[in-house]
Parts: C-alpha cells; structure tokens; sequence
C-alpha cells in the first residue's frame, strides 16, 4: 500500500483510512487531454471559418465594390481613390446611393482633420521665414476647410428635427473654397524644398481629390452635374458672410488669392473662360473642372464670365 493514502497514516486503523487507489491513474489524465484536444479542435476549426469569412469577405470588398459604390464613383474625377477611400470605410459597403453622398463628404472631413493633425506636428521646428510662412498658412488654411467640410457635412446629413444649415448652393461653396485651399497651401511650397514640405505633402496626400470627389457626388446626387448652375452672383454674395477683414473678400481667402481676385479681368489672363453664350473657352463650370490638368506647377485660373 502506501499509493493513494490520504493524510498520515494511522498505524492502528491502517485499512479504515485508505482510499481505493485509482487502478490506472493515467486514464483520467488522457480522457482529459482527449477532452481538451476536441475543444481546441473545435474552437480552432471556428476560428479557421470565421478567419475564412473574414479573408472572403475582405476579399470581395476589394475586388467587388457595392454597386452603389461604383455608381457614385463613376461620376468621380478620380473613380479609383474614390472606391478604394469607401471601401474601407466603416458601413460604407451597405450605404445607398443617398448615404455614400455624407458618407463622402465625412470621409473627406476625416482626412482632413488628421491631415490638420499630423501637419501640426511638426510646428515647433525650426523653419525659415518663406517656409514658415508658408507653412503657417497651409495650417491656417487647413483648419477653414475642416471648418467648411464640417458645416457641409451638416448641411448634407442633418439629424432628425435639426434643419440644414446651408442651401445645395452653399454645400457647394463650400467645397469647392476647400479646395481651393488645398491647392493654395501647395502652392506655397512651390518653390522649397526640404523636410517641412514633404512631412505636408506626405500629409495632405489626396486632399484635394477627395474634396473633388465630394463635390462631383454631391453635385450629382442634387441633379447637378452641370456646375454652371451655381450662379456667381450668389456665390460671391453667399461668400461675403464669412467677412470678418476689412477688405471685400471672405477670411478664408489667402493673401495671394485676394490679390488675384482684386485683378481686373483682363489682367487675371484666365486659363479657361466659362461663358454659357459660347463666347468663352467652355460653356460650363463642370466642362472647364475637367480641363484643369491633374498636375501642374502652377495655378489654372477659370473665369466665369457673368450673366446667364
Ligand atoms: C462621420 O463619421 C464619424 C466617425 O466615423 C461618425 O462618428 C459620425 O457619426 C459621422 N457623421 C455623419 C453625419 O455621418
Ligand atoms: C516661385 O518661383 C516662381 C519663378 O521664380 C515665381 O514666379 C513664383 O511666384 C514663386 N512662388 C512662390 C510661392 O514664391
Ligand atoms: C485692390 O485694389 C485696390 C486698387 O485697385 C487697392 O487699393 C487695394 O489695396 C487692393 N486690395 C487688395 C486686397 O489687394
């Protein structure tokens, strides 16, 4: 004996305190590790399925886009960084047309405000005059942009029983300056280099396509793939509310743009005339939008000439 006992042994009562030894210890054991190997077979297969699931479905968002998806981005200038900013989108791939309007235009204000993030990053270095300048400018402009995506982003996707806070035109507007923000801020750049402009171009990557790409669907869920439609008069006088200088242009107005803008017409020599008549180079702002070539070291400048 000796095997099995519990406690110490009593000498006088030695039979009374033994247990029955289990005849094959060992037995237990392997039942238990049978048992413990079918649950991990089990819970592995689950998790091989599930992590199937996963790759197939990751698979298919990437090579089949929703067919709204691809509907809306088709009406984009840049259809590819369109699909693929949506596709990884959070609910993107179940939205309605109506839905990838705000989802676009949040999904630009997302980037945007990380771009916002990441370029300030890098605002306590030490930078010289020109870039500084500019520099400071890019984050200036950034942050009206944000400001303007997210008043868009109101206007386009208000919560129940809240009104829009601006009109189609205003939505517009308010893009397109987005825009022209971004490709103000690069163009402050334009004639440096060094670690301040790549950390911003690294940063602000696709901006402005995205913003683009807002703008085309949202201009085509609002029956507008016409940009002519925004009336110049209105937007300038829609634009006169962000005033808070002295001077007759909006705040988010750069100097350099300012300047341009105070220009008589035929001293601004524009790139492309928009003229409903067909006096112009184009008759419409979308026509014009699309002549503007996709990289260029300096500015295009359409000019819409009054009147329709
Ligand atoms: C915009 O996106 C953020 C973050 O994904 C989300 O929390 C918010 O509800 C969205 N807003 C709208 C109007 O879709
Ligand atoms: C860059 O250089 C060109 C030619 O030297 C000049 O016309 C342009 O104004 C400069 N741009 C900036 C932002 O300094
Ligand atoms: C616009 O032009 C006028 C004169 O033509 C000038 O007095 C004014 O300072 C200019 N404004 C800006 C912002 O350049």
């Amino acid at each position: 004996m000796g095997y099995g006992r519990l406690g110490k042994p009593d000498p006088g009562e030695t039979s009374g305190r033994v247990i029955i030894p289990n005849p094959n210890p060992r037995n237990s054991k392997i039942k238990i590790m049978l048992i413990s190997a079918t649950v991990l077979l089990i819970a592995s297969a689950i998790a091989v399925a599930v992590l199937i699931g996963v790759r197939h479905k990751a698979g298919n968002r990437i090579d089949k886009p929703s067919q709204a998806m691809a509907r809306t981005c088709s009406r984009t200038l840049y259809p590819s960084l369109c699909l693929n900013s949506l596709i990884n989108y959070p609910g993107a791939n179940s939205a309605s047309d109506s839905d990838l309007v705000h989802i676009s235009v949040n999904l630009t204000l997302q980037r945007f405000g990380k771009g916002l993030y990441k370029a300030s990053d890098i605002n306590n270095l030490q930078m010289n005059t020109q870039i500084r300048s500019a520099y400071d400018d890019c984050l200036e402009l950034l942050e009206e942009s944000v400001d303007l995506l997210s008043h868009s982003l109101n206007s386009v996707f208000s919560g129940d029983g809240d009104s829009p806070t601006g009109s189609t035109q205003d939505v517009m507007t308010w893009l397109s300056a987005a825009l022209t923000n971004h490709d103000t801020c690069t163009d402050g750049f334009a004639n440096v280099t060094g670690n301040v402009k790549d950390h911003i171009s690294e940063n602000l990557k696709d901006l402005s396509e995205l913003v683009s790409n807002a703008l085309a669907i949202y201009a085509a869920a609002n029956g507008d793939d016409d940009f002519s439609r925004i009336p110049i008069q209105n937007r300038r006088r829609r634009l006169m509310e962000f005033e808070t200088h002295h001077d007759e242009f909006p705040k988010w107005m750069s100097r350099r743009d300012r300047k341009l803008m105070n220009k008589s017409v035929s001293a601004i020599q524009a790139d492309i005339i928009v003229a409903k008549d067909g006096s112009g180079t184009v008759k419409t702002i979308a026509e014009a939008i699309k002549k503007v070539p996709e990289k260029s070291n300096h500015r295009t400048i359409i000019y819409v000439k009054a009147g329709r």
